[in-house]
């Protein structure tokens, strides 16, 4: 059942279209006090409290204290409290269990027992939102129920299931043509390589860098033919330019966001000064989308949305304040307080909470500042890319991710997680992301594998592959500067062709599951406490996860691990896909094993009566063979699997005919109905 309850007057996010009929009276669950704008909750310390999205911490999210507040923050540690997308979906699983969404643009604070550990406190900034409160039979039922009011997923073109190669720095055509090639020679499967800001002239959105690109239609046919897509990114600041036509006609017609006195607001990213379009007004928005025709046009067919919380250098007001306020210091003697405060002023440059508070939209005819529809903006980025695809090229299935999100964005594009850093400890951060962002309608997601900032080694390359390949966006991505983490840049390719290869091997069930979680509003990935809650110690498990309804996994997270631990809440079937193609299977009891995990393996674990179809793989998606297929399987009785295969292109995505049955027997004997 889904109740809403409505608070003063929200500002209008369209994270929800149909909305339930708003209902009086008290709260259930949650204690209100609108003075101090706060929903408060007292939790029984067996309540575990899941959601939030992309976020750091446990899949758990008690004990931490979180902001729904979009931030670039690439240098995120354990004590941070708000990432690149704001998530406000949880789930409360203990004496009571019921799901609240809080419908607010604006930023939030949800206290998940970091004050008082017993008390999940969550305050507004504003007391104008609407609150929804979800009970079901289950976990999986209320994420379901609301998955089902937010709307369906955002669907990929399947070629976005294959492996792709980024690096912020493929400086031209001949820089991107090797990595393609090396990943052919090598035998490694590719069918990606991301274009990262060096593509434009100078980082202006919408034009290409001539020099480096001369004939870009031309190099992207090139690529095609060999089944590689170009993803180009595109940033949320247009360059202050004259003569640069994005800006003079953004700028004529009025669409970029304004001060308060009407004036443009001038903030620096990449191109230096840049104005942002008004992603919130909706003619600005289809302008905007017009944009990205420029590279339609030339047969791109997959973006990635990047700065759009949006991200901030410095503004123009504030740098100008700065550089007058630092020729005070010069002759005095800096000490403690001093020397902290001169700092400050130039490290308070970037992101300034103030600066959030000095640009206006234009929604509907009505002036709104920026900070009290912060978390819409990067949502409203996507939602204008997603709205023109579907104007200017209907038929067709369009990539595209978004670095910030706010629920509802689900409809028009997926998420990668923003900037990681080459550290052990992010793989299991992003591990445990996954199922916070399915219950927030986030499918097609995945982490810049092998870390984005600092440098990485094989190691944790291999390793983090070994997760990336289960997560529908598998993409390696690594920031300018840091060491070069290609799969073919190490000792050995072997390891890194056999991993990968595994994840062609695996599209036919990865594909399904992903479509079916689309479809039916499920999750793709769930916290072992969804599926075995009367599970006491599965429940507790934050670094294992259930992959669709057959699979298990638990990746290695540890350097110099040869195996790990894992919690088997049930028989299950280990299966180890080792280096030389050989394929171990062993049936191991409910309870905790130890589990030898090499540098090149990959271990899954089959739950009972299920089974897995798998491909022979490929190089690329459009080499493998969904029809061709074999199975993984531990079939006690008997083995049933819904399998979902269409040709990955077209919008028909309901068409029964997409869907068989597969049943597979205790002797082995398949059939398909
Ligand atoms: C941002 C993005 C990152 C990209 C970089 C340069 O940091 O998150 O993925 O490589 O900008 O465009």
């Amino acid at each position: 059942m889904i109740r809403r309850f409505v608070f003063g007057e929200m500002i209008e996010t369209e994270a929800i279209l149909e909305k339930p009929q708003a209902e009086g009276g008290a709260v259930p669950f949650l204690c209100v006090d609108e003075e101090a704008m706060t929903f408060s909750y007292s939790m029984e310390d067996s309540d575990r409290v899941y959601g939030l999205g992309e976020n750091v911490r446990g899949m758990n999210k008690r004990g931490w204290i979180y902001e729904s507040k979009c931030s670039d923050n690439p240098d995120h540690q354990e004590d941070t409290r708000a990432l690149y997308g704001a998530h406000n979906f949880l789930v409360v699983d203990g004496k009571e269990q019921f799901g609240i969404f809080l419908d607010y643009p604006g930023i939030l604070t949800f206290d998940v027992g970091y004050t008082r550990r017993s008390e999940l406190k969550i305050t507004a900034s504003d007391w104008n939102l609407d609150l929804y409160v979800i009970t079901g039979e289950n976990v999986k039922d209320i994420v379901k129920q609301f998955r089902h009011l937010i709307g369906r997923s955002f669907v990929v073109p399947m070629w976005a299931f294959g492996y792709g190669q980024s690096r912020w720095s493929y400086m031209n055509e001949d820089e991107v043509r090797e990595v393609a090639n090396k990943h052919r020679q090598l035998g490694i499967p590719l069918d990606s390589v991301y274009l990262d800001i060096d593509y434009m002239e100078r980082y202006k959105d919408f034009t290409l860098n001539d020099e480096a690109f001369p004939e870009f239609e031309k190099f992207n046919e090139e690529m095609k033919e060999q089944n590689i897509h170009l993803v180009p990114i595109i940033d949320a600041g247009v360059k202050q330019e004259e003569g640069y036509s994005v800006y003079e006609e953004g700028l004529e017609k009025g669409y970029f966001c304004k001060k308060e006195d009407g004036t443009p607001f001038v903030a620096a990213v990449w191109p230096g000064k840049a104005l942002f379009p008004d992603m919130l007004n909706k003619e600005a928005r289809d302008w905007f989308g017009d944009q990205y025709k420029f590279l339609l046009d030339q047969g791109v067919e997959g973006f990635w949305n990047d700065m759009n919380e949006p991200a901030i250098f410095y503004t123009e007001d504030r740098l100008n304040q700065v550089m007058e306020q630092l020729g005070e210091y010069k002759g005095k003697n800096l000490d403690l307080n001093l020397f902290w405060e001169f700092k400050g002023l130039v490290n308070g440059l970037s992101n300034n909470v103030d600066d959030y508070t000095k640009f206006y939209h234009n929604m509907n005819g009505k002036k709104i500042r920026h900070d009290r529809v912060h978390n819409l903006f990067g949502y409203n980025m996507t939602r204008a890319a997603g709205e023109a695809f579907e104007r200017l090229e209907p038929d067709k299935r369009i990539l595209m991710f978004s670095r910030s999100s706010y629920i509802g964005m689900h409809r028009y594009g997926g998420i990668w997680m923003g900037d990681n850093k080459s550290w052990w400890s992010h793989i299991l951060m992003n591990l445990r992301m996954l199922p916070s962002l399915n219950m927030c309608g986030f499918l097609y997601t995945g982490a810049d594998l092998g870390g984005f900032g600092s440098d990485t080694t094989e190691d944790l390359v291999l390793r983090w592959l070994a997760l990336g390949i289960f997560t529908p966006l598998m993409r390696n991505h690594a920031a300018l500067g840091t060491r070069v983490q290609e799969a073919y840049q190490f000792e050995d390719v072997d390891g890194f062709r056999h991993i990968i290869g595994l994840r062609y091997k695996l599209l036919p069930y990865l594909y399904s599951e992903y479509m079916k979680a689309v479809l039916r509003d499920e999750m793709m990935f769930r916290p072992l406490a969804f599926d075995y809650p009367e599970d006491a110690r599965a429940v507790r498990v934050e670094d294992q996860l259930l992959l669709g309804d057959g699979l298990m996994i638990a990746p290695v997270y540890e350097q110099n691990a040869e195996g790990r631990y894992v919690y088997l809440p049930e028989r299950m079937k280990l299966v180890r896909f080792k280096k030389d193609g050989s394929c171990e299977e062993e049936i191991l009891e409910a309870g905790d094993h130890y589990v030898d995990v090499a540098l090149t393996d990959v271990v899954v674990f089959v739950r009972p009566d299920h089974l897995i179809p798998l491909s022979k793989g490929g190089q690329c998606v459009a080499d493998v063979d969904f029809e061709d297929l074999q199975y993984l399987s531990f079939v006690e009785n008997e083995a049933v699997y819904e399998y979902y295969h269409d040709d990955g292109y077209e919008k028909d995505y309901e068409n029964p005919a997409h869907m068989c049955v597969i049943r597979m027997e205790k002797d082995g004997k398949v059939c398909r109905e």
